[in-house]
């Protein structure tokens, strides 16, 4: 082996540079090649693109990679070195930079894999079922209602439930001093001026003091009175008014009319009952009762053995609210009508507990 000082006596002095210079490039090549190496064995088990993701910046980043380091030697080779290291450092980038984008395709279809595997979801297991809500029976009869007026050609018209002195009782021929006003005890909201509309039949008003005749309205909405509560009565609970108004109308028209709506509701084998009674605001007035469907109108207990039931009250608008409103009641007439939406409820389901309505039990909702 000889010493650098035999082969310095042996070699003139670029000779031993070159030398020197043959060391340093077996070197660096070997450095390249190790490089290589340890870079490929701290690729192999990457499992993770972060990690992955280190190691291009540690081998690969174009600032501080390693290998971008040892290029920095470059501008200290000779000419003839430069293409020796340069091909080599390629050729040790490009390995590095195939092996990553292998990786990188190796771990997407990882990710992708286990992703699919987390979020699997089996078409075939049966659906849920998503419970369905539905109309609460009072709806249900208030809408059914209404369609059956709606084809005798009546529209819907709704008004405020907190009304005046003047809608709920004055202009429907219920001065202050009038005793009816006692059958309807009412919620003030300011005592003898605004209150919780007791009736429906304010819309009568409203309603003519708004159009002209021919009228034919349906009003359903909610009311109030300040009565004890027991099966058959709320205080708060919904009525459904109708209005017709005509030049030619007769108590014949309201009774045909009340006829068809009863049998269109509770069926054609229901008979009715006109029974004189009072209203303010009606002359002559009438109650309508139908024969009671548990018994055929023979007499049970839910008719109260007398064979009928009360559906709701009715009659000629009386001259004194024509007036009112400014209608010439030598001219127009008309029929009126108001029922108790509970009450129509309690005959159709046979129910025989108003307050059922308003409990909020689903286990009774979800019967009707
Ligand atoms: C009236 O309210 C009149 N406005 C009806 C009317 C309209 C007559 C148009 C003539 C012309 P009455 O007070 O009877 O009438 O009530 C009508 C209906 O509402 C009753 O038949 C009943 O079914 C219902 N009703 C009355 N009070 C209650 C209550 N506290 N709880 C539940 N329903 C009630």
């Amino acid at each position: 082996m000889p010493t650098t000082s035999s082969l310095l006596t042996n070699v003139g002095f670029f000779d031993f540079w070159e030398v020197v210079m043959v060391g340093q490039l077996e070197q660096l090549l070997g450095q390249l090649d190790a490089l290589r190496e340890r870079a490929l064995a701290e690729l192999a088990p990457i499992n993770t693109s972060a990690a992955l993701e280190e190691w291009d910046v540690q081998y690969l980043g174009r600032n501080r990679g390693e290998l971008k380091s040892l290029s920095s030697v470059m501008p200290k080779l000779t000419k003839e070195e430069r293409p020796v290291v340069g091909q080599r450092m390629n050729a040790v980038k490009s390995v590095l930079e195939r092996s990553l984008a292998e990786k990188r395709e190796e771990l997407k279809e990882r990710e992708l894999l286990l992703a699919l595997e987390s979020e699997r979801i089996d078409v075939t297991l049966p659906g849920r079922n998503v419970p369905a809500g539905k109309m609460h029976p009072l709806s249900q009869v208030m809408l059914e209602v209404s369609e059956i007026f709606e084809r005798m050609g009546f529209s819907i018209v709704q008004g405020p439930e907190v009304e005046t002195d003047y809608y709920n009782f004055q202009a429907l021929n219920i001065p202050a001093d009038h005793p009816a006003r006692d059958m309807q005890d009412t919620f003030w909201v300011v005592p003898g001026q605004l209150l919780l509309r007791t009736q429906t039949s304010p819309m009568q008003i409203r309603t003519m003091k708004q159009q002209q005749p021919p009228v034919r309205i349906l009003a359903p909405g909610t009311t109030y009175r300040n009565e004890a509560i027991d099966a058959t009565h709320e205080a708060v609970f919904h009525q459904i008014e109708g209005l017709l108004i005509d030049e030619h109308c007769t108590m014949a028209d309201l009774k045909g009319c009340l006829e068809r709506f009863v049998h269109e509701l509770f069926g054609p084998e229901r008979r009715l009952r006109f029974r004189g009674s009072y209203f303010p605001f009606t002359e002559p007035s009438a109650e309508v009762d139908i024969s009671c469907g548990i018994c055929d109108g023979k007499g049970c207990r839910a008719c109260k053995y007398s064979g009928w039931l009360e559906v709701l009250g009715s009659g000629m608008v009386h001259p004194k609210v024509l007036r009112e409103v400014g209608y010439d009641p030598k001219k127009y007439r008309g029929f009126a009508f108001g029922m108790g939406v509970e009450r129509i409820a309690m005959l159709k389901y046979g129910i025989g507990e108003i307050r059922l309505f308003s409990g909020n039990d689903l286990r009774f909702l979800r019967q009707l």
